[in-house]
């Protein structure tokens, strides 16, 4: 049994006094919910903040990247201990963001992942295609070779431990999604390959999430599907309200 995965992934908004508010109404209003986890991902800046502030409560932490050695010359970067020390859980990994304005690839990506899981820390991997695979109707291909090389060389005891998100690029941020269908099988795909490579048990434990677009609106047509565990949320996970209505889905 899949325990459904709702995580906020803010990128660059919010200071921390905003953040601090947002959380404070999630808390509230996400109080009730059960067998479901609740998974915010703020700004470096406010995982400090917000790391004590949900100390005692439902809601868990993740940041939304990281690099791949402990320490070291890299300006601007920051290592997984200093994300275990602030408590987070979760590290977004492989955002297609981070591929496409920062340049970063499916080595680097595979080498992070390794280093968070060295570090007890739970990638949130994502993967998705272009507009432009998909019209040319390459989308399981080009999600398929991401996956396998993102996952390289990962043991089943490390792969259990991964979240993944398939988030299409032309659906993020831009109010357009995927149908319910669709990613469901983009999704089971990606489980199937998970079996193949590694192991049924595996593949059955892991959380596999569609993001792009998730909305109050459609969240309940995605989350009725079989094979979506959860959602990675961009702007509908800024606003409490719109948030905890996305964590509290409708089973239909
Ligand atoms: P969106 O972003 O919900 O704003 O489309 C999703 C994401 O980038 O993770």
């Amino acid at each position: 049994m899949r325990i459904p995965f709702l995580a906020g992934n803010w990128k660059m908004h919010n200071t921390v006094c905003e953040a601090l508010n947002l959380v404070q109404d999630l808390i509230i209003s996400t109080n009730d919910v059960k067998d479901r986890e609740v998974v915010v991902c703020p700004t470096f800046t406010a995982l400090q903040a917000v790391s004590k502030l949900i100390e005692g409560t439902h809601i868990r932490l993740g940041a939304q990247n990281m690099y791949c050695a402990e320490k070291g010359a890299f300006t601007g970067e920051i290592s997984p201990p200093m994300l275990k020390e602030l408590c987070c859980r979760y590290v977004i990994l492989g955002h297609s963001e981070r591929r496409n304005v920062f340049g970063e690839d499916d080595e680097l990506i595979n080498k992070k992942i390794k280093m968070a899981l060295d570090w007890g820390l739970h990638p949130i991997l994502c993967v998705g295609e272009s507009l432009k695979q998909r019209e040319a109707g390459e989308t399981k291909d080009w999600v398929k070779g991401q996956v396998e090389k993102d996952l390289h060389q990962l043991t089943p005891s490390e792969i259990e431990k991964m979240v993944i998100a398939y988030e299409p690029i032309w659906a993020i941020g831009t109010g357009k999604t995927d149908t319910a269908q669709g990613a469901n099988d983009t999704i089971g795909m990606v489980r199937n390959l998970i079996a193949d490579n590694s192991s049924y048990e595996v593949a059955q434990k892991v959380r596999i999430l569609y993001g792009g677009s998730v909305k109050p609106g459609n969240v309940d047509g995605f989350m009725a599907q079989k094979e979506i565990d959860g959602a990675l949320v961009g702007g509908a996970a800024l606003k409490a309200d719109s948030f905890a209505r996305i964590v509290k889905y409708e089973e239909i």
